[in-house]
C-alpha cells in the first residue's frame, strides 16, 4: 500500500475523504491525520479528525494539529458550508482517543525524514499552510516527496468563495504558492472535477441503505452540505471534493488530466488565490502539476460506497 499523510480540515467532505483511505487498506496505508484551520479553526478540525477516525473504528491512526491560521493572513472560515461545528449532520460522540503532542509540522517532517525518499504521499485537504511551513522549515524533505495530491484551485469552473478563487487556495495563496512552486510532483483535484462528483438522491440513499454506522453518519453529512450548494448554485447534490484525492490513490484510471503550469495569484485584490492553469499551454512555463478536469463519476461513487461498505 501507498504511504500517506492526510492534512485536513474537516469538513464533512474531508471526513469521506479520510474514511474512504481507512476502508482501502490494500492501497492506502495512512501513517497519520494533520489537521490546519481552514473550514473551522484549528481546534474543531483536531477534533473532527478524531471523531471520524472514531467513527472508522480506527483510534490508532495519530492526529496532530497544525497551524492555527495562514501563514501572513487572517483565517477565513467556511461556517456558510459545513456549520458551526464544521461536521454538522451527524450526532457523533465528542473524541475520546488523545491528540498526539507533537505539532503536525514536526510530524510532516519526521516521517518524510524517517522513510525512505519517494515513498510518502501528501494528501492535503484544506489550506496549504502546514505542508508549505514544513517545506520551508525542511528544505531538505521536498525532494523526498513522493507526491502531492491535493483539492484544491479550479479553472473552467472559476471560484467558490470569490468569483476567481478556490477555498483552499484562497484561504493561504502564499502557502499555496510556496507548495506549488516547491519542485514536488502534483497532482491537482479542481473544482472542474469535484463538480462532477455530486450526491444525488438515489446516491446518498445508497450510502444510507448500507444501513451501518458509517454509512448512515456519511448519508447525513452530505444531506447537511449539500444545502449551502443546492441553494447557492441550484447542484444536484454535495459536491464530494476531498474524497477525490483519496479515490484517485485507489483508481486514478477514474480521472483524466493535463501536465500543466499552474501558478497562484497572492497580489490581486480581485483575483487572489485564483490557479492560473495554463490549460492550453500558452505560455513557455514548466509543467509543475497533473490538473485534473474530468471524473467517471458513476465510477467513483461506486468506489466509494463498496468501500465505506467495508467499514
Ligand atoms: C474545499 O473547501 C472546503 O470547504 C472543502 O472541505 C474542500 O476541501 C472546496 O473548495
Ligand atoms: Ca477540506
Amino acid at each position: 500500500p501507498r504511504k500517506i499523510i492526510i492534512d485536513t480540515d474537516p469538513g464533512q467532505d474531508d471526513a469521506v475523504a479520510i474514511l474512504l483511505a481507512l476502508a482501502s487498506p490494500d492501497e492506502i496505508e495512512v501513517l497519520g491525520l494533520t489537521a490546519v484551520a481552514g473550514n473551522v479553526p484549528l481546534e474543531l478540525t483536531a477534533r473532527n479528525a478524531r471523531m471520524v477516525c472514531e467513527l472508522a473504528g480506527r483510534t490508532g491512526v495519530p492526529v496532530f494539529a497544525g497551524c492555527d491560521r495562514p501563514l501572513s493572513r487572517p483565517l477565513v472560515t467556511a461556517e456558510h458550508v459545513h456549520g458551526k461545528t464544521g461536521l454538522d449532520g451527524p450526532d457523533l460522540p465528542d473524541p475520546t482517543m488523545p491528540l498526539q503532542q507533537a505539532h503536525a509540522v514536526e510530524f510532516l517532517i519526521e516521517t518524510l525524514r524517517r522513510e525512505p525518499a519517494g515513498t510518502v504521499t501528501l494528501c492535503p485537504l484544506g489550506p496549504l499552510t502546514n505542508i508549505a511551513t514544513a517545506f520551508q522549515r525542511a528544505p531538505d524533505i521536498v525532494p523526498r516527496v513522493a507526491e502531492i495530491v491535493l483539492m484544491g484551485g479550479a479553472y473552467f469552473e472559476v471560484g467558490n468563495i470569490t468569483p476567481a478563487a478556490e477555498f483552499n487556495i484562497y484561504v493561504d495563496p502564499e502557502a499555496a504558492q510556496a507548495v506549488f512552486a516547491s519542485g514536488a510532483p502534483m497532482t491537482v483535484m479542481p473544482l472542474d472535477v469535484t463538480h462532477k462528483a455530486l450526491v444525488t438522491g438515489a446516491r446518498n440513499e445508497a450510502f444510507r441503505a448500507l444501513g451501518t454506522r458509517v454509512g448512515v453518519a456519511v448519508a447525513q453529512m452530505t444531506d447537511f452540505f449539500e444545502r449551502f450548494d443546492k441553494e447557492k448554485y441550484g447542484s444536484q447534490g454535495a459536491p464530494l471534493h476531498d474524497p477525490c484525492v483519496t479515490a484517485y490513490l485507489i483508481r486514478p484510471d477514474l480521472f483524466t488530466g493535463r501536465h500543466i503550469n499552474v501558478e497562484i495569484e497572492t497580489r490581486s485584490e480581485l483575483t487572489l488565490g485564483m490557479t492560473v492553469a495554463d490549460w492550453w499551454r500558452v505560455t513557455n512555463r514548466k509543467p509543475n502539476a497533473m490538473f485534473m478536469g474530468d471524473l467517471d463519476a458513476q465510477g467513483f461513487f461506486d468506489l466509494l460506497t463498496t468501500r465505506l461498505a467495508q467499514l
